[in-house]
């Protein structure tokens, strides 16, 4: 359970998020990318980033591979570590948002709640929530890391789209059909929303 600290008072800072964000011309924004395992979610958020960066704009990737080896490392993959997995990776993402970044966040964030929780820690306009659509049949085929037939082998329990649940986005910001079109044309899809 989480312990909640009594007498913490809200400390005020004369420099906003909005002036941070005017130094590096730039508007702060909330990436977030869902999708299963193997979708592709590393992979485009990469290219939007290297673009976006390309073109001087100041970027953060948090990838959930990542974030487990460091800030996350004592989070396993029950539901009830997930939960946390996502309610920190959406507070670290909100800092990152207030230092005036444009934060690209790539979890599997397999469930609706946790999104939401998500999303209402930014403005409307902040968040944009990026469903990398990989059908499971698509993404076990390509089984880039070899973890799917570990899961069918019963060598990885909780495996997502096997033993454990995803929820699909129900009014993602975005969409990207991955079987169709390929990461580099999905890459400006979503430059094309952040930037359009
Ligand atoms: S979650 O659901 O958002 O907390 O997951 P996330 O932090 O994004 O971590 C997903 C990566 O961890 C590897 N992995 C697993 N994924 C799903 N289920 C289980 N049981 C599991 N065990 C390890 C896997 O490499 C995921 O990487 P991606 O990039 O999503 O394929």
């Amino acid at each position: 359970a989480l312990r909640r600290a009594g007498n913490i008072h809200w400390q005020h800072v004369d420099v906003d998020k909005q002036a941070r964000a005017r130094s590096k011309g730039q508007s702060p924004r909330c990436v977030w990318f869902t999708g299963l395992s193997g979708s592709g979610k590393s992979t485009i958020a990469n290219l939007v980033e290297k673009r976006l960066h390309a073109q001087g704009h100041h970027t953060y990737i948090l990838d959930g591979d990542n974030v487990r080896h460091g800030l996350n490392k004592d989070l396993g993959f029950t539901d009830e570590d997930r939960v946390e997995n996502i309610r920190r990776v959406a507070e670290v993402a909100k800092l990152m948002t207030d230092a005036g970044l444009i934060v690209l966040v790539s979890f599997i964030s397999p469930f609706r709640a946790e999104r939401r929780m998500a999303r209402e820690l930014f403005a409307p306009d902040e968040f944009v929530e990026v469903y990398v659509d990989t059908p499971l049949a698509v993404a076990e085929d390509r089984d880039v890391k070899g973890l799917y037939a570990k899961a069918r082998a019963g060598k990885i329990p909780n495996f997502t789209g096997i033993d454990s649940p995803y929820e699909a986005p129900e009014a993602p910001e975005l969409v990207l059909d991955t079987v169709s079109e390929d990461a580099e044309t999905l890459a400006q899809r979503v430059i094309d929303r952040l930037l359009g």
